[in-house]
C-alpha cells in the first residue's frame, strides 16, 4: 500500500521507517526537507510540498508538532484536494483542535480521523505503539493495514476528540511521574542515602513505575541528549491538558505547577533535549 507521511521529526521518521520495513511505499514531506534524506535513501519518495504528498496517496499520516504546525503544513501554501483522501492525525493535539480540523477536511470532501499514540521512537520502530483511534469503526477497518504497522491492535476509543482527550490524560502522567521522581531522587541524594537503597525499596513497592527505571541513568548522569520526547513537547501537552481539564471543570493546581517547572527548564535552554531534563529545575545545583 502507498502511504504519505507529513512531518519527519523524531516520531515521523521512526514511523516512516517502520512502514518502509514492512514493505509499504511511502511518500514523505517535511518543512525542513533534509530531514527526509535518510528516508529517501531507504526508498521513500520525497514530495516537494505537503499538497503534493497528500495528493500522491489515498491516505496521509500527519505527525507534526502541534495544531498550528498542521494548519501551516496543510493550508499555508494552497489547499490540497482532499476528495476521496483520508488524513490520519497521529500527533498530540487538543480534542477541540482535532474536531475543527476534521470539520475543515470534511468540508473539502475528504475524510479525517485521529489516532494519537502512546510510546516513543523504539516502540514506533518495533510496531509496539498504543494507537488510540477517535473516529468511526469504519476508519479502523478501512485503514487497518496502515494502523497495524504501528501496534498490535488499534483501540477505537470513541468519536473524534475522545482519543485526543485520552492521550492528554495519559501524557499528563508522564509530566507528573517525572516531576515526582525527580523530587524523590533529589531528596535522597541530598540526604546522603544511597540511590540503590532508594531504588531497591521503590522496586519492591506498589509505587514503582517502569519509567523511573528508564529515566534514572539520565538523571544520575545529567545526560539529556538524544531525546525520545522533548521538553518542548511535554510543555505543549501539559498546556493542552490544562485547557482541556479547565473546560471539564477538573482542578489543575498540581499540573499548573509542573507547567512552571517545564517553563523554567526551557528557560535554561533545555527545550530540545529529553524532557527528563526538568530534573535540573527540581533539583538545581547547590549554591
Ligand atoms: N517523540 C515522542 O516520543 C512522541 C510520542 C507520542 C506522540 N508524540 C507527538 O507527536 C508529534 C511529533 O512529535 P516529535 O517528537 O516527532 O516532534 P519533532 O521531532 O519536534 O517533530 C515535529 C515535526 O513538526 C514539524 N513542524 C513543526 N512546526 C511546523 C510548522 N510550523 N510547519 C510545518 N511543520 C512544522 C517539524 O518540521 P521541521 O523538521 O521543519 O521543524 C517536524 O517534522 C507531537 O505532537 C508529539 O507531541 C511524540
Amino acid at each position: 500500500m502507498q502511504v504519505s507521511l507529513i512531518g519527519t521529526g523524531l516520531m515521523g521518521t521512526a514511523m516512516a521507517e517502520r512502514l518502509l520495513t514492512l514493505g509499504h511505499d511511502v511518500v514523505v514531506y517535511n518543512r525542513t526537507q533534509d530531514k527526509c534524506a535518510a528516508l529517501q535513501q531507504r526508498g521513500a519518495l520525497g514530495a516537494g510540498s505537503a499538497v503534493e504528498a497528500i495528493e500522491a496517496s489515498k491516505c496521509t499520516i500527519l505527525m507534526l508538532a502541534d495544531a498550528p504546525a498542521i494548519r501551516e503544513a496543510l493550508f499555508a501554501s494552497g489547499k490540497p484536494d482532499f476528495q476521496n483522501r483520508t488524513m490520519i492525525q497521529m500527533g498530540t493535539i487538543a480534542p477541540s483542535e482535532s474536531i475543527a480540523l476534521g470539520q475543515e477536511i470534511r468540508m473539502g470532501i475528504g475524510d479525517y480521523f485521529e489516532a494519537p499514540v502512546l510510546g516513543s521512537i523504539a516502540e514506533a520502530k518495533a510496531g509496539r505503539l498504543l494507537v488510540m483511534v477517535g473516529g468511526k469503526a469504519e476508519h479502523v477497518e478501512r485503514w487497518h493495514e496502515v494502523l497495524k504497522c504501528f501496534c498490535e491492535k488499534p483501540l477505537l476509543v470513541g468519536e473524534i476528540g475522545q482519543a485526543a482527550a485520552l492521550k492528554l490524560a495519559l501524557n499528563q502522567l508522564i509530566a507528573a511521574h517525572i516531576t515526582a521522581f525527580s523530587l524523590s531522587l533529589g531528596l535522597v541524594q541530598r540526604s546522603g542515602v544511597e540511590v540503590e537503597t532508594f531504588m531497591n525499596v521503590l522496586r519492591q513497592s506498589a509505587l514503582m513505575a517502569p519509567m523511573f527505571e528508564k529515566k534514572l541513568p539520565r538523571l544520575l548522569a545529567h545526560d539529556y541528549a538524544r531525546p525520545n520526547f522533548s521538553t518542548r513537547h511535554l510543555l505543549k501537552d501539559v498546556e493542552l491538558c490544562l485547557n482541556a481539564s479547565r473546560d471539564a471543570n477538573v482542578a489543575t493546581p498540581v499540573l499548573a505547577a509542573i507547567r512552571g517547572i517545564l517553563e523554567e527548564t526551557i528557560g535554561k535552554g533545555l527545550q530540545d533535549v529529553d524532557y527528563s531534563s526538568l530534573f535540573e529545575t527540581v533539583v538545581p545545583e547547590k549554591l
